[in-house]
């Protein structure tokens, strides 16, 4: 299944070649409410440390984020010489994750000022062996009160840009939900619905499930019984503020998730964490390719028959050139001489009647 990315690729490649419209790839966009964990999310899904994140509005422009497989370093250091892990950031190269945040800051700054918004994405591409082949939109959170030179209008101009993304019939939603906020109020299931009544491509994840009050848990909400979503309900715990300020390692937070959804969540354990998580996007990123198949099969069948027709008028196809250049030769030579001789003929003729003379 993983290698439909590629031929869609490919496709892709094919369709820019025949000067037809691109294929709208299907991407995963993130949604949820200011600090709800999304970018945390995104992080843990790709396996690196490399976006800005932290309380309040830290992602204020789209950021497109294109993850691709790449064989381990030993089979490339072969290939390549040693240009091993690489991301391509507006054409520069980084192969410091770290630098890529400090990028992304700066080019966030570029672009829009005092906590600011922008609709204007940053484009990000990651070569590495420990992700899966995914597009991944980062967005500004849900907010409703501006703060800073934020415009008054910002809570419309979030909701836009994101409906702008997940309105996009490729897309599938991942709606991060806080465990310890009411998911009857989550904003960003609310917009979900908005584009996919029937949620045939919405995702929830329920974050901070660490958080929640003393006496409390999320089982309910985990088993879908509050609000059922149709393609699942992933619970996750990132790290902390404390723990991005202790610079605590993905691979350690991942590790005491499991530990944490094996004490608290024994039965659902297997089914929650963010290793799971990145194995079921993966999952209905395939299935969503493989649906959009159908479509793409129609389009390139009748853009093979256009340019077949266009073929078919300019004549024979051409095998062996020189025999057909003879060909041609003979024929016109064949013409030619049919038509001097008619010329010649009825000059005879109209020369046994007027008299008059012809030389050739
Ligand atoms: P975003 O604004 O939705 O992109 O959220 P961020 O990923 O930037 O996270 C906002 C804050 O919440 C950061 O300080 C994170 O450390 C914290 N955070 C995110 N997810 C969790 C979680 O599952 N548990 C805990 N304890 N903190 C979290
Ligand atoms: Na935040
Ligand atoms: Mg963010």
């Amino acid at each position: 299944m993983e290698t439909l990315i590629p031929i869609i690729n490919r496709l892709q490649e094919v369709f820019l070649t025949v000067g037809s419209e691109i294929i709208q790839l299907p991407q995963i966009v993130v949604v949820g409410s200011q600090s709800s964990g999304k970018s945390s999310v995104l992080e843990s899904l790709v396996g690196r440390d490399f976006l800005p994140r932290g309380s309040g509005i830290v992602t204020r422009r789209p950021l497109v984020l294109q993850l691709v497989t790449v064989p381990p370093l030993e089979e490339r250091r072969k290939q390549d010489n040693g240009n091993s892990l690489r991301a391509f950031l507006f054409a520069q190269i980084f192969t410091d994750f770290s630098e890529i945040r400090k990028e992304i800051e700066e080019e966030t700054d570029r672009c829009t000022n005092n906590k600011g918004i922008s609709p204007e994405p940053i484009n990000l591409k990651i070569y590495s062996p420990n992700v899966l082949s995914l597009t991944l939109v980062d967005l500004p959170g849900i907010t409703k009160v501006p703060v800073g030179d934020q415009p008054e209008d910002i809570e419309t101009q979030v909701r836009e840009m994101i409906l702008s993304y997940i309105s996009n019939p490729n897309s599938l939603i991942l709606c991060v939900s806080p465990a310890n906020s009411d998911l009857a109020t989550s904003d960003a299931l609310k917009l979900a619905r908005e584009v996919d009544a029937d949620g045939r491509r919405t995702l929830l994840v329920v974050s901070k499930l660490d958080l929640m009050d003393a006496g409390t848990d999320a089982l309910e909400v985990l088993l879908g019984r509050i609000i059922p979503v149709r393609l699942g309900i992933i619970g996750v715990v990132n790290r902390s503020q404390h723990d991005l300020n202790t610079q605590k390692s993905l691979a350690d937070s991942c590790k005491d998730e499991q530990v944490f959804l094996q004490r608290h969540y024994p039965s659902l354990a297997s089914r929650c964490g963010s290793r799971y998580l990145a194995r079921t996007l993966s999952r209905l990123l395939m299935h969503h390719i493989r649906d959009c198949l159908p479509e793409l099969k129609t389009r390139v069948t009748v853009l093979t028959a256009q340019y077949q027709s266009r073929l078919n008028s300019c004549g024979q196809p051409v095998e062996d050139q020189s025999a057909t250049l003879l060909q041609i030769v003979t024929k016109f030579a064949a013409d030619y001489c049919n038509t001097i001789e008619g010329t010649a003929r009825h000059i005879q003729t109209s020369e046994l009647c007027g008299g008059a003379r012809i030389c050739y």
